[in-house]
């Protein structure tokens, strides 16, 4: 299989189209981008994918969500929790969200992605600075007295297996672009959160 895919690999040629990344930006008026939202479980990853689509959308910007637990109804319904698959599902959602910043949208990624190095290689996807990468900084037992699925409480009783943060491990970024932190206590509007975000871009001349 190996001999295969390096056979293929080598009949495979790059086709370049006449109408680039550049021209679809222009038609648009926005930069292509991943913003690609990492955090436990109850971080609030998907609210603020939500807030940030809104916000850019209401300003007239083109947006698309991939959320983890989304993508995982489709695409990646194949794929289970354990550590290689989690990579497997993130390299899948990074290639996608590729392709959704080079069609000139602004693409939120929004999943877990614990494995530092599995973020890493996504970054390493795209041309430099275009890959934002967003940390909901949130305590697990914050996270864990949300709840907001459950899932916690089952996998404290053992139902659920390898759980991030419980009886998985979840790296935190160490030089990501965005920290969002919020503390036990704490009341931070997701719209608060979002227009962070949307002043990183706005800085980074995403919008135009
Ligand atoms: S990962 O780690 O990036 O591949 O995970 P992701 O694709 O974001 O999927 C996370 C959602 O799956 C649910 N779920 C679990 N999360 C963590 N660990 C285990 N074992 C697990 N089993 C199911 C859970 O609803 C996650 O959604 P969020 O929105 O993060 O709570």
């Amino acid at each position: 299989i190996l001999q295969m895919e390096a056979t293929v690999g080598k009949n495979i040629v790059w086709h370049k189209s006449s109408v680039e990344k550049f021209d679809r930006e222009e038609l648009l008026k926005q930069k292509g981008c991943v913003i690609w939202v990492t955090g436990l479980s109850g971080s609030g990853k998907s609210t603020l994918a939500c807030a940030l689509s809104r916000g850019l959308h209401s300003r007239g910007k083109l947006t698309y969500i991939l959320d983890g637990d989304n993508v995982r109804h489709g695409l990646n319904s194949d794929l289970s929790f354990k550590a290689e698959d989690r990579a497997e599902n993130i390299r899948r959602i990074g290639e996608v969200a590729k392709l959704f910043a080079d069609a000139g949208i602004i693409c939120i990624a929004s999943l877990i992605s614990p494995y530092r190095k599995d973020r890493d290689a996504c970054r390493a996807l795209m041309p430099e600075g275009d890959f934002i990468e967003v940390f909901l900084d949130v305590p697990l037992e914050l996270c864990e007295a949300r709840d907001p699925k459950g899932l916690y409480k089952l996998a404290r009783s053992g139902k659920i297996k390898g759980f991030t943060g419980i009886s998985a491990p979840y790296e935190p970024p160490v030089n990501c672009e965005i920290v969002l932190q919020q503390k036990v206590g704490d009341c931070v509007s997701p719209c608060v959160m979002a227009e962070t975000v949307i002043s990183y871009l706005e800085e980074k001349g995403y919008l135009q």
